[in-house]
């Protein structure tokens, strides 16, 4: 692998001496700014019942339903450091990951459990002693079931302490050498999925909102209970890390919001406003308790009683209690104005129909790199403008269609020179994680796959191998000057088996 990464970064480096303007180095970015990939331990460790680790509500959840598992996902739990040598020839910098709650401590709540403890240290030291910087989550959507069986998860007040409690071990246990936490991942997107359209972990919704069928749950109450602990939890975790560990371990800590791009669907006056309160329901949701101590306005008036308020303790508590913001962006949205005649559910309070941008779908997305610039001009004008990581970014692919992923490199490229242009324009973004590493168990199934290598999940040994966007995301971590374009003189050939289906 090294050798032939290494002949293409010097082929690159002639080949593109700075001629068009769609050309760019990692050089043209800020002094300090972090290129990275990312996974998450539920996609990428499998061994989910190995070694004392008890099941999450994402293990229950896909489990429940015919289809693939994340049981061995990318084994990535026995082969954590063959990926950590990957990793370190392609040139990564920085490593985004995330701690398994059951793993760690599997009910939840009480004793550590050794064997997940000594994992964890095995891998961070593995990649520091690569010289990669973990950036590591605390929560990417994987519950102890422990906990949703208890006392119903994030609707509880309890969760509070409890994921306090766990980060309390991650701060004390990993802290020397993580230096970047994030406590809780895409907050908005898993109250949105999980407790009023209910197509997500931990499943719960009620009719008419719902997209699927549920056994429990209320999408007009429990979206907004849900999000609202998972802030207060985001805040007590934060006050503990400034009170116990930040000064000894001078580390920052984050909170991730997902982050669609929205534009009106047709220049009514109708969409625009509609487009003004989405923006507010589904980023000020997060954002604006986080930067004001409050939710939006607009929010407070239309969802009225069935909104948590906040104490002026925990107003005080959530305000300001973070170093920076994650952001998660795939994608654009039109958004238009709806009249529903239903009243009380997230999407029908926003009073607002999210369609699909152009011609991009659930699983393929179109290349619209200004919605990125969209979304951190947006941040940067109505939240005071905060230090930004992007922690997801990325395109989907057919997971049997060709090594040879061009239209990945395309969306790549696009999407790092609208970070760059934003960064120009005064934009804090001190870094990009593209999504994601390697092919990993994506949602509920392996068919549309984000992996700068390729992972047979028919293969025992699941077998990694790189996609021509795993060479071109080197170039650019090794100084190369890149253009999309290199692609076709990069493309990894496409051994049989690998034709695009
Ligand atoms: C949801 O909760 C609200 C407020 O407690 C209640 O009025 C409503 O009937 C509940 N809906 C369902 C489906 O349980
Ligand atoms: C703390 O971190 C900052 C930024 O990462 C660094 O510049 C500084 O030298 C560090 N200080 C100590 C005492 O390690
Ligand atoms: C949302 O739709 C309902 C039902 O049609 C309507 O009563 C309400 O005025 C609408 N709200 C906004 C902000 O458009
Ligand atoms: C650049 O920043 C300025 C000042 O914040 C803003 O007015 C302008 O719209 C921004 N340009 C773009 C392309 O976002
Ligand atoms: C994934 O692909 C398999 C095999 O091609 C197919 O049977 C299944 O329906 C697909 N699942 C989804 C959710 O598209
Ligand atoms: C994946 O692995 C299986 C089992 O080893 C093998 O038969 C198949 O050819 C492999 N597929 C690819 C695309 O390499
Ligand atoms: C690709 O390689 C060919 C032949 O080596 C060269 O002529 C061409 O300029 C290269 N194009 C790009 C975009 O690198």
């Amino acid at each position: 692998m090294e050798p032939i990464l290494f002949l293409i970064t010097i082929f690159l480096g002639f080949a593109f001496s700075g001629k068009c303007s769609d050309v760019y180095s990692r050089n043209d970015f800020p002094e300090g700014f972090v290129f990275g990939s990312g996974i998450s331990a539920f996609q990428w460790e499998g061994a989910v019942d190995e070694d004392g680790r008890m099941p999450s509500i994402w293990d229950t959840y896909v489990h429940s339903q015919a289809g693939p598992t994340g049981d061995v996902a990318c084994d990535g739990y026995h082969k954590y450091k063959e990926d950590v040598r990957l990793m370190y020839d392609m040139g990564l910098g920085a490593l985004r990951l995330s701690i398994s709650w059951p793993r760690l401590i599997p009910s939840g709540r009480g004793p550590v459990n050794p064997k997940g403890l000594r994992f964890y240290k095995n891998l961070l030291n593995e990649l520091t002693r690569h010289g990669i910087e973990p950036h590591v989550t605390l929560y990417h959507d994987d519950l102890p079931q422990a906990l949703e069986d208890e006392y119903g998860g994030w609707i509880d007040r309890r969760i509070i302490d409890d994921f306090t409690a766990f980060a309390d071990v991650c701060f004390r246990e990993f802290g020397n050498t993580v230096k970047f936490w994030t406590t809780i991942n895409e907050p908005n997107m898993l109250a949105w999925g999980g407790y009023d359209l209910g197509f997500m972990p931990p499943k719960h919704c009620s009719p008419p909102y719902a997209m699927v069928k549920c056994s429990r749950g209320n999408s007009s109450t429990e979206p907004y209970i849900a999000l609202h602990n998972m802030l207060l939890a985001h805040a007590s975790t934060s006050r503990l890390y400034k009170q116990k560990y930040k000064d000894k371990q001078n580390g920052s800590l984050g909170i991730t919001c997902y982050a669609y791009w929205m534009v009106p669907l047709t220049s009514s006056g109708e969409d625009e406003i509609a487009t003004r309160r989405a923006k507010d329901f589904y980023l000020g949701w997060v954002l604006h308790p986080l930067v004001f101590g409050d939710y939006p306005d607009v929010m407070k008036r239309i969802v009225g009683k069935r909104l948590p308020s906040f104490s002026d303790e925990e107003s005080d508590l959530v305000k300001d209690s973070f170093d920076f913001l994650g952001i998660i962006h795939y994608t654009t949205m039109n958004i238009a104005h709806l009249s529903t005649s239903r009243q009380g559910d997230f999407t029908s309070d926003m009073n607002a129909s999210m369609s699909n941008f152009g011609k991009s779908t659930f699983v393929t997305i179109d290349v619209l790199p200004w919605g990125l610039e969209g979304v951190l001009e947006y941040i940067k004008q109505n939240y005071g403008n905060p230090p930004v990581y992007i922690l997801e970014n990325g395109r989907p692919t057919n997971h049997h269609s060709s090594l040879n992923d061009v239209g990945r490199v395309e969306y790549l490229h696009a999407y790092i020179a609208a970070v760059l242009n934003s960064v120009r324009n005064g934009s804090q973004t001190r870094g990009y994680f593209q999504w994601s590493f390697m092919d990993l168990y994506e949602f509920l199934n392996y068919n549309y796959t984000y992996g700068l290598y390729y992972v047979n999940f028919s293969d025992p040994e699941r077998k990694r191998s790189p996609k021509t966007s795993a060479l071109w995301y080197s170039a650019l971590l090794k100084g190369s000057m890149v253009s999309s374009q290199v692609a076709k003189n990069l493309s990894v050939s496409s051994s049989p088996g690998y034709a695009s289906q």
